[in-house]
């Protein structure tokens, strides 16, 4: 198989972001997770070619029954494919599914579902956000970094959460990292845990 890798998807912000994730879902169980034993149904919006979905699975032992990817770019969903492989053989646990998440309305399931989705600051609707079922775990994340893509950056770790209080979200926990490289270059991510 062709892997086409976007290089920015390893990029040191790009990876020590979902790592820090991975970090803080480990912290964050004892505390709001269920019962860490149950399996979840994880659904991650805007999966690109899948690092985080794989760092997720590497450096936690959440138990998971199901991964489904939601990512627009058919590209990137077949890369995230070779990506995840390890976790695939058996064929009815991970879903690739090519969809705007503003579309994609999930399935209620009578597992804990958690929801992830690190691509806030590109989306101008939080539809995705209205179509998840209530009582499910969000985490969520954006960055505040200028790009052409970043239409709708959050200005401080405040402001994303307004957002999504405002959207309705149960604000669970917030956390802030921020990234100074020597070349001069500096910005934040933050991320929320909640629950819809
Ligand atoms: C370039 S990456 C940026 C990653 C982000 N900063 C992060 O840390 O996860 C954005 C990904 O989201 C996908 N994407 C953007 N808008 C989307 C949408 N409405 N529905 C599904 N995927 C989307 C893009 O195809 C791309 O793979």
């Amino acid at each position: 198989m062709t892997l086409s890798l976007h290089e920015d998807a390893f990029s040191d912000g790009q990876v020590r972001s979902k790592i820090w994730l991975a970090d803080m879902v480990s912290q964050w169980a004892a505390k709001h997770f269920e019962n860490f034993e149950k399996p979840y149904v994880i659904t991650w919006y805007g999966s690109w070619v899948g690092v985080g979905p794989f760092l997720l699975l590497s450096k936690t032992n959440i138990p998971f029954s199901k991964l489904v990817l939601v990512e627009i770019d058919e590209v990137s969903l077949q890369t995230s494919k070779s990506i995840l492989n390890h976790w695939d053989w058996r064929k009815d646990r991970v879903f690739y599914i090519k969809e705007d998440i503003n579309r994609y309305v999930p399935g209620v399931s009578s597992a804990p579902s958690l929801f992830i989705n690190t691509i806030c600051e590109h989306l101008p609707s939080d539809q995705w956000l209205k179509n998840i079922p209530p009582g499910s775990l969000v985490i969520l994340q954006a960055t505040d970094m200028p790009h052409d893509e970043h239409t709708n950056r959050p200005k401080n770790l405040a402001d994303f959460t307004e957002r999504f209080s405002d959207s309705g979200l149960k604000i669970l926990e917030s956390a802030q990292l921020n990234f100074d490289y020597l070349n001069g270059k500096t910005f934040s991510r933050f991320m929320i845990l909640g629950r819809t």
